[in-house]
């Protein structure tokens, strides 16, 4: 290396007067602006590469028919979608190709062609996948409405889940195996939401799923997922105890499960300090379970002002939630659904309670429909820097 000898040091004083008026400058500025690389959101600044550091896994549900994945098998980086998603997640997740409705178009045909899109997008990238879902009271085909009885629910239910779980055998992270099973206003004694499941096959079709799926892929992590359980409100306190209650007893059974998802549709409320949720994750910790959350986003649709006032509200409910459960050990990734706001089933449903007076669209991802990052990527940038280190 060329030493540099002492004479090239000698700045004139006008020099120095402007070099000390750009250091005070530099000093004044926000601090993603003060290091120019913190305002970038790709490679070593993406929520990739910071959940990594922490041991931690953060991810996108993602529809496989946008991804394109000829072009990332031929060297490309991709589009603006598919560059997003490949540069932001160490873990995906489908948000509907994985489903009955998708893979199931009769009793007797199965179609993995966007499901297999993902998993090759996700060998082509490294990234991790996880599966959504292997039984659930929504979203399934009509045929099964109709043709399921009593007789052959037993039979359809496992037969989906080997030939599902069957083909990506020991290629997932893990699976949400049962999702939304709670539901307490249905008024069952076991709290149990009354499903075609559950009216056909009775309530050991959750411990039936799960031994199938174990029996099936040993290697994946098999997951009860669910909502309304993250508030401190009556309601999501009841639903909580309701799914630790089943848990517990899948534990006490011998049931293979191995998570918890805990869904995170949550509004922008800034009081909300989420002690039950932490003790819901802790009470996982405690029976050996991990905690994914699943499908975080942000409704905004009661928050007044314009978008600069529902950026602030997202942020600040990123920074509050993450901070507060990430904290815990046992909490390994956090999955949002979707990654461009405009693109969020909260904005495509038009749902009333996803409604904002102004017509406005929920700001409830970390990236515009221009891709660009919204106050959340920061926050959720910051609160993955803050959590203690994980073992992934
Ligand atoms: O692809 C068809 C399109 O061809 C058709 O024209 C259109 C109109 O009928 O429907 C399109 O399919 C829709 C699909 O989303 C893709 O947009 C389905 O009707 C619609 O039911 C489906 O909604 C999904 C919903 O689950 C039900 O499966 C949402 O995208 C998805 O975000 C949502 O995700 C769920 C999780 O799986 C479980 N947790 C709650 C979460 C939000 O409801």
């Amino acid at each position: 290396m060329k030493k540099i000898d002492s004479k090239e040091f000698n700045f004139t004083r006008r020099e120095f007067q402007m070099g000390a008026l750009a250091a005070g400058l530099l000093a004044a500025l926000p601090s993603w602006a003060r290091a120019g690389e913190a305002k970038s959101t790709s490679g070593a600044e993406s929520l990739r590469a910071h959940a990594a550091a922490r041991g931690l896994l953060y991810g996108i549900a993602v529809n496989p028919a946008l991804l394109d994945v000829e072009g990332v098998a031929n060297g490309r980086s991709g589009d603006g979608y598919t560059r997003l998603i490949r540069e932001q997640a160490n873990i995906m997740v489908a948000e509907n190709a994985m489903k009955w409705e998708a893979l199931r178009p009769s009793a007797s045909v199965f179609d993995f062609t966007l499901a297999d899109r993902l998993m090759r997008f996700a060998g082509l990238t490294g990234q991790l996948v996880r599966g959504h879902n292997l039984c659930w009271h929504a979203d399934n085909p009509d045929w099964l409405k109709t043709e399921a009885t009593k007789d052959n629910a037993r039979l359809l239910l496992t037969q989906h889940i080997e030939a599902v779980a069957g083909r990506y055998r020991g290629r997932l992270h893990s699976w949400d195996v049962v999702n939304e099973a709670i539901l307490g206003k249905d008024g069952r004694p076991d709290h149990l939401r009354k499903s075609l499941w559950v009216e056909l096959i009775g309530p050991e079709y959750i411990d039936l799923a799960f031994q199938t799926a174990a029996r099936v892929d040993p290697q994946v992590k098999l997951t009860y997922n669910d909502y309304d359980i993250e508030l401190d409100t009556p309601e999501h306190k009841e639903k909580r105890e309701h799914v630790l209650q089943l848990l517990r007893g899948m534990k006490a059974r011998g049931v293979p499960i191995h998570a918890l998802g805990v869904q995170s549709h949550i509004g922008t409320d800034p009081d909300q300090k989420y002690t039950g949720l932490v003790e819901l994750i802790r009470a996982c910790g405690q029976m050996g379970l991990e905690v994914y959350l699943t499908e975080m986003d942000l409704n905004t649709a009661k928050i007044p002002g314009g978008n600069d006032a529902q950026d602030a509200a997202v942020a600040q409910t990123c920074r509050n939630y993450l901070g507060a459960v990430l904290a815990e050990p046992n909490v390994k990734a956090a999955l949002t659904w979707g990654i461009d706001y405009s693109m969020s089933w909260l904005n495509k449903a038009k749902f009333d309670w996803a409604t904002r007076p102004d017509g406005a669209l929920l700001r409830c991802l970390p990236f515009d429909d221009d891709h660009q990052p919204l106050p959340a990527f920061f926050a959720i940038r910051e609160a993955l820097d803050r959590a203690p280190a994980h073992r992934a």
